[in-house]
């Protein structure tokens, strides 16, 4: 069996009870953890098995409530998500399986969350999540361990993960330079916290053995 096809048969195993599995990725920028999330809940759902894709990046903070807060150079940080609000989206999820329930997304090219952009319809029977902070100590997000069914973390080669992310954030606007400078003080002291979570992990999954398109 591949790697790929393990995943599929692992979140299959999971999901033979009733209620809806909430699986989330953690791991570094530019891990492949958006990558992975989007791959997983396209094969479950060709496996039979309705999924849908919810990221964590939906709950960035807006820029206006950055700007107050004063910490819009350092949008990624775990201060600059609404941790609450996407804890209490997870539980919703959980429970509120007989209606539509809408969650935001994250917009790459305006650099917003757009709030009620994805569905997740009542035969989800799989919700997939990812970000950076699943596996955080600091509060809230010890809850938002323990409303996922598992908590996966993907691994890269950090040499690969730093050409893959800085060469994301070109790709969305940045001069090399300011790529460059943003990934060194931003992304970076972010990546170390989220390294020191590793461990609390059920599954580490190994990104470039899965060979994913991204
Ligand atoms: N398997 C892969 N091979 C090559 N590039 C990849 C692969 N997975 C992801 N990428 C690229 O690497 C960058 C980071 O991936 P992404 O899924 O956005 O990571 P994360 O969500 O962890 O920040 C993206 O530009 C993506 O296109
Ligand atoms: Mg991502």
């Amino acid at each position: 069996m591949s790697g790929r096809s393990r995943l599929v048969e692992r979140v299959r195993g999971l999901a033979a009870g009733d209620g809806r599995v909430l699986i989330g990725i953690a791991g570094c920028p530019g891990a492949g953890k958006s990558t992975l999330a989007g791959w997983l809940a396209t094969a479950l759902t060709a496996a039979g098995l309705p999924a849908v894709w919810v990221p964590m990046d939906g709950f960035h903070l807006a820029d206006v409530a950055l700007e107050r807060l004063g910490r819009l150079g350092r949008k990624g940080a775990v201060d600059t998500f609404d941790g609450h609000g996407y804890l209490a989206l997870l539980r919703r999820l959980s429970s509120e399986t007989g209606t539509v329930v809408y969650a935001p997304s994250f917009d790459r090219d305006l650099e917003q969350p757009i709030a009620g952009a994805i569905a997740v319809p009542p035969d989800a029977r799989v919700v997939v999540s990812e970000g950076n902070y699943l596996l955080s100590a600091a509060e809230p997000w010890p809850g938002v361990r323990a409303a996922m069914t598992e908590v996966w973390y993907a691994d890269l080669d950090d040499r690969v993960r730093l050409d893959r992310l800085t060469r994301r954030h070109v790709r969305f606007g940045k001069t090399p330079e300011q790529a460059v400078r943003w990934v060194a003080e931003v992304d970076e002291p972010n990546a170390a916290a989220i390294r020191a979570t590793r461990a609390r992990a059920d599954l580490h999954v190994d990104i470039d053995a899965l060979a994913l398109s991204p």
